[in-house]
């Protein structure tokens, strides 16, 4: 679709947000609506006004259902009250839409000052946006330690890896970097990798690696260049994309686009920057490059690129510049001003826009149904309890050894935060109220395997406080857990 051709407006919801937020929007759209981009707003409400009126989740039903029949959406910054025991709005939106895939262009941009400036720095991250400890599945274990689930799924894995690639096909990109930390978390981070190595395999014409997750944070500083596509679990994606956007210039300029299947919402990195809300001094380029990237996702190639051409001139001959991005010595000049500069330049070119042949992302489609694995085997080997206790492990072991006399079970081990402490290893591990013990059926269950951990834990329950266990299983003959710290 060329945007100067088509008649038909796209209808996109808009919700201008908090603080900042009114002023980035409205900015955004003059532009755009300056630039001759198609488009319907359906201005939509949510953020502090929705938790003001007694909407706990910080989005209305309407805004929701705006969102749903458009599929699109600009969003600007929404606040999150802290300490009000609201959740926030931004994760509502993501999660009841399951836009599953966060997308951060991380791209050197002309005349924003950065100790990296002209490395050539063009790549963009993709973090997986829903699941992980950001699932938000807490508890306290003992009056003493937290606990956080991480939670990594095959097919969320497959979800994101396959977004990454097809993002890179659709940029005419030529390689994606799967970064994880699966040399220590084997089974969720390494999901990650297994997945990812295999996704990309069936992308035969784009190069793939591996990078371990620490490795990458220190070769985005050091060699950011060498980067085209990313590709992360949520929390690990969560903290490199805001070290990558400080490379280019920092949140200020940062844009996103959270993807779903049928639903996109784009928005600027950055928050609703309450200190300088209602005074005419926001930068609105962040959603301005969220909404050029936003004209490509409904197919308006051309608009996008005019308006991303007037922004860089703009950015490149540095004048009129809101403060924040202002050339050394020159004063910074209203949101107004430096929107009436970008809707002047509209219709030139820079030379320092990358040339790239944009299409759309061919994003597959993920049917909604329970996603089900099966295994060929299972087989229940032992469980893992875990008890509060302010005993020492020697006593510990005793105990529990003594519990499970006369029980189907032998006691493997005991570890604290996954290191063993019985049997003793030496050394000095650092001790809290919070043992894991791990029980091995002594042979292979005959009957009611689950009525033995049954009783189990009745035997441990009469000495012990244990707050939750672990079956420890084997699919497909592979052991479903990991070992202990020196567990043998
Ligand atoms: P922030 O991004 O609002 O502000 C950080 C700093 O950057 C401040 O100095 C601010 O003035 C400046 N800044 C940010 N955007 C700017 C712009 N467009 N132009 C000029 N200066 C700009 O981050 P902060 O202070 O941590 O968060 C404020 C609120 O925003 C919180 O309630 C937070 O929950 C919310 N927030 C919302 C997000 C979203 O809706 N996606 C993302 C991040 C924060």
């Amino acid at each position: 679709m060329d945007g100067s051709a088509t008649t038909t407006r796209t209808k996109v919801t808009a919700i201008p947000g908090d603080g900042i937020g009114p002023e980035v929007l409205r900015a955004t759209r003059q532009v755009l609506e300056a630039a001759g981009a198609r488009i319907e707003w359906e201005e939509a409400m949510a953020g502090a006004e929705a938790f003001r009126k007694g909407i706990g989740s910080g989005a209305p039903k309407e805004t929701l259902d705006s969102i749903a029949r458009n599929g699109v959406a600009l969003k600007g910054p929404l606040e999150t009250p802290v300490g009000h025991g609201e959740k926030s709005a931004n994760v509502t939106l993501r999660k009841v839409f399951e836009m599953y895939g966060n997308i951060r262009p991380v791209r050197e941009i002309p005349g924003i000052r950065t100790p990296f400036a002209g490395r050539g720095i063009d790549f963009v991250v993709v973090r997986e946006n829903v699941e992980d400890l950001y699932a938000g599945v807490e508890h306290m274990q003992t009056p003493g330690v937290a606990q956080c689930l991480k939670l990594i799924t095959e097919v969320g894995c497959e979800r994101i890896c396959e977004l990454a690639a097809a993002l890179a096909e659709s940029e005419g990109r030529t390689r994606v970097t799967v970064a994880t930390k699966a040399n220590i978390m084997k089974l969720t981070e390494g999901m990650m990798k297994r997945v990812g190595e295999r996704v990309l395999k069936g992308h035969p014409a784009l190069g793939h690696e591996h990078m371990i997750v620490d490795n990458c944070a220190h070769q985005m500083v050091i060699r950011p260049e060498q980067f085209d596509v990313v590709v992360m679990t949520n929390m690990n994606g969560d903290i490199l994309s805001d070290l990558a956007a400080g490379l280019v210039g920092g949140l200020g300029v940062a844009p996103s686009a959270n993807l779903g299947d049928g639903v996109a919402m784009f928005e600027a990195v950055h928050g609703s920057a309450p200190q300088i809300a209602g005074r005419n001094l926001a930068n609105p380029t962040a959603l301005l490059l969220s909404a050029v990237m936003m004209l490509r996702h409904i197919g308006d190639f051309a608009t996008a690129a005019k308006v991303e051409h007037a922004l860089y001139i703009t950015l490149e001959e540095g004048r009129d510049l809101t403060g924040d991005i202002a050339p050394e010595g020159v004063e910074g000049v209203g949101t107004d001003a430096y929107v009436a500069r970008v809707i002047a330049n509209l219709g030139r070119e820079s030379d320092k826009v990358p040339t790239r042949e944009y299409r759309p992302i061919a994003m597959k489609k993920w049917p909604a149904i329970t996603w089900y694995k099966a295994a060929s085997t299972r087989e229940l080997v032992g469980v893992d309890v875990f008890v509060e206790s302010e005993r020492d492990p020697h006593a510990i072991g005793i105990t529990l050894q003594h519990a499970a006399e006369g029980s189907a079970f032998d006691l493997k081990m005991i570890s604290s935060r996954g290191a063993q402490v019985w049997p003793e290893m030496g050394g000095n591990t650092f001790l809290v109220d919070h043992f894991r013990a791990r029980f091995m059926f002594r042979e292979p269950p005959k009957g009611d395997a689950v009525a033995e951990i049954t009783d189990l834990l009745s035997r441990i329950g009469r000495q012990h406080r244990w707050m939750h266990i672990e079956k420890l299983q084997r699919f497909d003959g592979e052991a479903a857990f990991t070992k202990a710290q020196g567990e043998g």
